[in-house]
């Protein structure tokens, strides 16, 4: 007799902070509110099936990535599981086998966490919705909560467009609990931007991004950084209604740097730049000084660099990419995105 079996398959994408999260407290909740926009084409292809198995006790997982079992993983999915237990309780007598693929290239250096994450909480948040038999309205805060847990900028992935992660006064509703999606309030040049992502370098990064939170516990300018977010994220609120796009340019590229910034000047230094990240930065700044176009950059905790503009400079931009930019890029890799739709379910 076979056993009974509940499967679920969402692709989730990754995204890109403008405001950025860097630094924690509590149980994974961020110092500072934050805002992205979720990528098209950056995702994680995840199918999760939990097999009814009376005998066991305590989480069960097996993983497979890119169709190879990984084991590394499955330790770290099951730290995260024993974590989500409150919430799945089945988890403890079922058998979970993810199998989970990325569309971006293996190891091209963009953070696969947040698409990981957010793919695996909508799967559990689904396949406990076919346990209960009924649909929960508040399915997406519940899936954006779980992939917090599992890692912080996951939960700004489980919805498209904008979306904010962190208690404010400038926007209502919003929770350091799990992600809110903004899209009502933001100006249509943004709904149309593009994200070109240079990659500088591939592979693993020296300094983990957990390992980067944990420096801002001792380190002399955090509370001035904290206070930075809370500021930047209400102005960027303010120019992503009015569509103000000078001022994004000011506040994105700021964010960038200070989150670099605070890498260089914690009590134990770190560099994650390379030398061709600031001759790229160096570029688009020439760039935007010769043609006055909105071509900026933002940078996550690694060298690549990522590239924003609307979609109506598009052409002029590309053109420079391909003509000047992609001699800094390892193999000449670049990825191309833009706003993305979010996630979709599969199964
Ligand atoms: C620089 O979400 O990867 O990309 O919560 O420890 O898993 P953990 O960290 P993670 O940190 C992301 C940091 C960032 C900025 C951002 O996405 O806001």
């Amino acid at each position: 007799m076979s056993s009974i079996s509940y499967k679920s398959a969402w692709k989730s994408p990754s995204n890109i902070a403008l405001v950025k999260y860097w630094g924690k407290k509590g149980m994974q909740l961020p110092a500072n509110p934050s805002i992205s926009f979720t990528l098209d084409n950056a995702l994680s292809d995840t199918s999760v099936e939990a097999i009814a198995s009376e005998s066991q006790s305590g989480i069960s997982v097996e993983l497979y990535f890119e169709s190879q079992r990984n084991e590394a993983f499955e330790v770290k999915i099951k730290g995260f599981l024993e974590k989500a237990l409150s919430a799945f309780p089945w988890l403890n007598n079922h058998h979970l086998l993810i199998n989970s693929t990325n569309t971006f290239p293996h190891s091209s250096g963009i953070a696969s966490s947040a698409s990981a994450f957010s793919a695996l909480a909508l799967c559990l948040c689904s396949i406990d919705e076919q346990m209960k038999g009924i649909s929960d309205p508040a399915f997406f805060e519940k899936a954006s909560h779980w992939a917090r847990i599992g890692s912080g900028s996951a939960c700004r992935s489980v919805y498209g467009g904008f979306n904010l992660w962190g208690q404010t006064t400038a926007l209502n509703g919003s929770s350091d609990e799990y992600a809110v999606n903004i899209d009502d309030i933001i100006h249509p040049v943004f709904k149309t931007f593009k994200d070109t992502i240079l990659i500088i370098e591939k592979g693993k990064k020296a300094v983990s991004s957990t390992a980067g939170h944990a420096l801002l516990n001792a380190h002399p300018f955090a509370d001035i950084r904290y206070a930075s977010g809370f500021k930047n994220t209400e102005l960027l609120l303010e120019v992503l209604e009015s569509g103000d796009l000078d001022k994004f340019i000011q506040i994105v590229e700021s964010e960038a740097l200070m989150l670099h910034a605070l890498m260089m000047t914690s009590p134990t230094p770190f560099i994650l730049m390379k030398p061709h990240t600031l001759s790229v930065i160096e570029k688009i700044w020439d760039f935007r000084n010769q043609t006055g176009l909105h071509l900026l950059f933002t940078l996550d905790a690694g060298a690549n660099v990522h590239l924003l503009n609307p979609e109506s400079e598009n052409d002029r931009v590309q053109e420079f990419v391909k003509n000047e930019l992609v001699g800094y890029c390892q193999n000449g890799l670049y990825l191309c995105n833009a706003v993305g739709n979010g996630p979709i379910k599969t199964h």
